[in-house]
């Protein structure tokens, strides 16, 4: 892999943003990264290039993610690697809970003066409080929206170092997580803040595990082949902050990294279904509500409302011969038993109604069953049982081949319900660069 980069001369000082930015020699319009589904584990994986010399880096995208974080303790080799000094601008911004001496022998990741955040591992519902923040060289692809185009390496970015036994659930041969929430150290924020582009990024995750899809940093256009700006296709809808961290263990006293968004009703097949809807609110708790999120593979619905739109999907898809249920899944049909059309098998759309009745986020078949065997399909929502902190997750198969475009200024998510309406897919950004 050829990490030829352009050097960005530049001090990250959080207090003259704008100041050192005339010190770059390339300014990138924007960034990417392809991001790969892996079929073991469904988790969307990404390769970023780190240290000096540069080591590419594979690493699961945890979309409400606080941090980049990575394990250290199994050969972390940089010239270029920095400890955060206590009380430094470094620690401030990364949400430190302690700062101090190393309790073992120093090393990389255990320093002294140094300070922690806690990165978190969703897939085993861990977070750790011990992780340490420090700088090192990152570098990463720029692109014009419709190709990819040179690395640009940025000297001294902020990540987490972590022990290696927070890698446990994560694919094989990924080092940690990139986590993409809505705090000033996850990527999208510490990107656009060093080179100056504005604060949004968009993920288009493919649902092939052969073809990549891809997360864009910075403003669209975002050119899908053959020829289509996805950035156009976009309905949006405001941004909730919940003020709660709603990690796997909820001790921080401090808003959620996460994105939340207000679903007021969902419909199917554009009917309502009846919903308490204090689980579609956040609570002076935290709990309840709404959020997207890559940390599962399938939605994860709270049980009553899992249970209503189960019942109203069958309800409406009467005449398709049911089948035996296939775990985690309960509800699965025999796939000759239904038609299939551009946006997937032919089965009632399911709407998460927003702030009016009239914004919705429509499921298509393609994203709401899943192929489980020969000839079966799934409903592919998972029972979230009672009282689960966050009512409705939105999990990753749901979002493929959708473009969700962040506006971290605005707070605003834009979507784009399937892309396979549009005649395109996830797969499609032309990652061939031009001569
Ligand atoms: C860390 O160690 C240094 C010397 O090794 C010592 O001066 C300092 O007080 C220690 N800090 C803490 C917080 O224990
Ligand atoms: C938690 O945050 C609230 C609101 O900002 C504040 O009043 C309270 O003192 C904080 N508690 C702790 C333990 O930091
Ligand atoms: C199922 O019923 C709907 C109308 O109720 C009809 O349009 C559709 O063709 C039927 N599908 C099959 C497989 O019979
Ligand atoms: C992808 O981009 C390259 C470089 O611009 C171009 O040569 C190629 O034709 C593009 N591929 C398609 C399918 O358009």
């Amino acid at each position: 892999m050829a990490f030829t980069s352009y050097y960005l001369i530049l001090i990250y000082s959080l207090l003259s943003i704008s100041s050192c930015i005339g010190q770059t020699s390339f300014q990138p319009k924007g960034l990417i990264l392809s991001v790969t589904k892996d079929s073991s584990t469904l988790q969307y994986i990404t390769q970023i290039g780190q240290r000096t010399p540069l080591v590419p880096i594979k690493l699961t995208i945890h979309l409400g993610g606080q941090t980049l974080w990575v394990d250290c303790e199994d050969g972390y080799v940089s010239s270029t690697y920095r400890p955060a000094r206590c009380g430094s601008t470094q620690c401030t911004v990364s949400k430190v809970n302690t700062c101090g001496n190393c309790t073992t022998t120093p090393k990389i990741g255990c320093n002294d003066n140094a300070c922690n955040n806690t990165p978190e591992n969703p897939f085993i519902k861990t977070l750790y409080d011990g992780g340490e923040i420090n700088e090192d060289v990152l570098s990463i692809q720029s692109t014009d929206g419709s190709n990819p185009g040179e690395f640009v390496k940025i000297p001294s970015f902020i990540f987490t170092c972590t022990p290696t036994f927070l890698t446990e659930g994560l694919a094989s041969g990924v080092k940690g997580t990139v986590g993409l929430g809505r705090n000033r150290i996850a990527l999208p924020s510490q990107l656009a803040e060093i080179l100056s582009f504005p604060r949004k990024f968009a993920v288009c995750l493919s649902s092939s595990t052969q073809s990549p899809g891809v997360i864009f940093f910075g403003d669209g256009p975002y050119m899908m082949l053959p020829n289509i700006d996805v950035s156009k296709n976009l309905v949006f809808t405001p941004l909730i902050t919940n003020p709660f961290g709603t990690g796997a263990v909820r001790f921080l006293n401090e808003s959620s990294s996460e994105y939340f968004i207000g679903v007021k009703s969902i419909r199917v097949n554009g009917k309502p279904v009846t919903i308490n809807k204090k689980l579609l609110a956040i609570d002076k708790r935290g709990n309840g509500g709404t959020k997207i999120s890559t940390g599962s593979p399938y939605s994860i619905l709270e049980s009553s409302i899992y249970d209503v739109v189960t019942k109203a999907f069958i309800d409406e898809l009467s005449n398709a011969t049911r089948v035996a249920a296939v775990s985690p899944f309960e509800t699965c049909f025999s796939s000759k038993s239904v038609g299939s059309t551009r946006v997937g098998p032919a089965v009632p759309a399911i709407d998460l109604v927003l702030q009016t009745t009239r914004v919705y986020w429509r499921i298509f078949g393609a994203n709401s069953m899943v192929k489980v065997g020969q000839d079966v399909i799934c409903l592919a929502f998972v029972n979230g049982g009672l009282n689960p902190t966050t009512s409705i997750v939105i999990g990753g198969y749901q979002l493929e081949d959708n473009l969700l475009q962040f506006d971290l200024v605005r707070s605003t998510l834009g979507f784009s319900s399937s892309l396979l309406s549009s005649q395109t897919t996830c797969a499609n950004f032309n990652f061939t660069s031009k001569a």
